[in-house]
């Protein structure tokens, strides 16, 4: 059924940069929990910090309501894949996979390392090694070799980031389904928001060191706490007029109290994405199912705002000019 995670107040720096800043987070058992945010925000040093790798300078980790904080990683009984997968690139992918088993003392290796196998459909290339693998294979032999000790809990650091954009997709949904028949919690880290919403049960987005919110995806882009959300999820970020903020799709074009003049449309698919600025310099974008040229005046209305938790400055690329 999984394990239950539990960050309590956790901070780390490095030197002057405080990296993590007093943060909370409870992950459910089962649960496929995404970590978001841009790179450098401390994703990372989070996983490190609950596999025990790093030690936090303050704060408490959790797993199953045991506290874990002075354990060293092998005691913790987690397993972590790393963005480069760290295999031994001499082996071959048997041996990649037995190694933790071998490590460990553990009986019954062989059947142990052939069952991971087949369920990661990897049997054919278990005496390859793994310079000889393509990257997705490589991806799976780092799942497995996660997989094999039996862990009470995966953390995995952006696995599909170095794959190419078809053999990702497919690692994508093959991952959710793998989480799914493993029944464990997961925490998942990316810089990826597509990733996120495919996959997350749940997205907690880092920023300034903290989860400046943790919701479905779904909620992120419609109900969005804050500006610098609205402006990080989403195709397009969050229009602000008056510090609220509306999506391109929740804007009418034809009528209303607001008008843009057009700097250029965009065509996604088979509707319009028209960008402009408003007369005192903010910039728009708005949904619509046909162009505008360049230099016409469009009028909208807006039908739903979000208003933000705080009064925050509006993002850069809506600052007045
Ligand atoms: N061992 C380290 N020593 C010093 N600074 C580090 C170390 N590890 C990470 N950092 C710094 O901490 C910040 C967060 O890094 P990291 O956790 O790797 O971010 P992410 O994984 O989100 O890209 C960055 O500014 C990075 O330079
Ligand atoms: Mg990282």
């Amino acid at each position: 059924m999984g394990n239950k995670l539990e960050l309590r107040n956790i901070s780390k720096s490095y030197g002057r940069t405080k990296v993590i800043d007093n943060m909370s987070l409870e992950v459910e058992e089962g649960e496929f929990f995404v970590v978001l945010g841009p790179s450098g925000t401390g994703k990372s040093t989070l996983l490190k910090i609950i596999v025990g790798i790093e030690q936090p300078d303050s704060g408490k980790v959790f797993i199953d309501g045991r506290d874990v904080t002075r354990l060293p990683p092998n005691k913790r009984n987690l397993a972590m894949v790393f963005q480069n997968y760290a295999l031994y690139p001499n082996m071959n992918v048997y041996n990649n996979i037995a190694f933790p088993l071998k490590m460990h003392r553990i009986r019954y290796i062989d059947r142990k390392v052939k069952e991971v196998a087949a369920k990661l459909n990897i049997t054919e290339i278990l005496q390859k090694k793994i310079y000889q693998i393509s990257g997705g294979q490589q991806q799976r032999v780092a799942l497995a070799r996660a997989i094999v000790r039996n862990p009470s809990m995966f953390l995995l650091d952006e696995p599909l980031s170095n794959l190419d954009a078809r053999v990702r997709y497919t690692a994508r949904s093959e991952l959710k389904k793998l989480q799914q028949e493993l029944n464990q919690t997961f925490v998942f880290v990316t810089h990826d928001q597509k990733e996120a919403e495919a996959l997350g049960d749940r997205v907690g987005v880092l920023h300034n060191g903290v989860f400046e919110q943790v919701s479905d995806y779904k909620d992120l882009y419609e109900k969005p706490k804050t500006a610098w959300i609205g402006d990080f999820v989403g195709d397009f970020p969050i229009n602000i007029i008056d510090n609220k903020g509306f999506r391109p799709e929740w804007a009418k074009i034809g009528s209303g109290k607001f008008s843009m003049t057009v700097s250029l449309s965009e065509s996604v698919s088979d509707v319009y994405f028209i960008h402009g600025l408003m007369d005192d310099g903010t910039g728009i974008i708005l949904k619509s199912p046909k162009p505008f040229g360049s230099g016409e005046v469009v009028h909208f209305s807006v039908e739903k705002f979000i208003e933000f938790k705080e009064a925050e400055n509006p993002p850069q690329a809506f600052s007045s000019v």
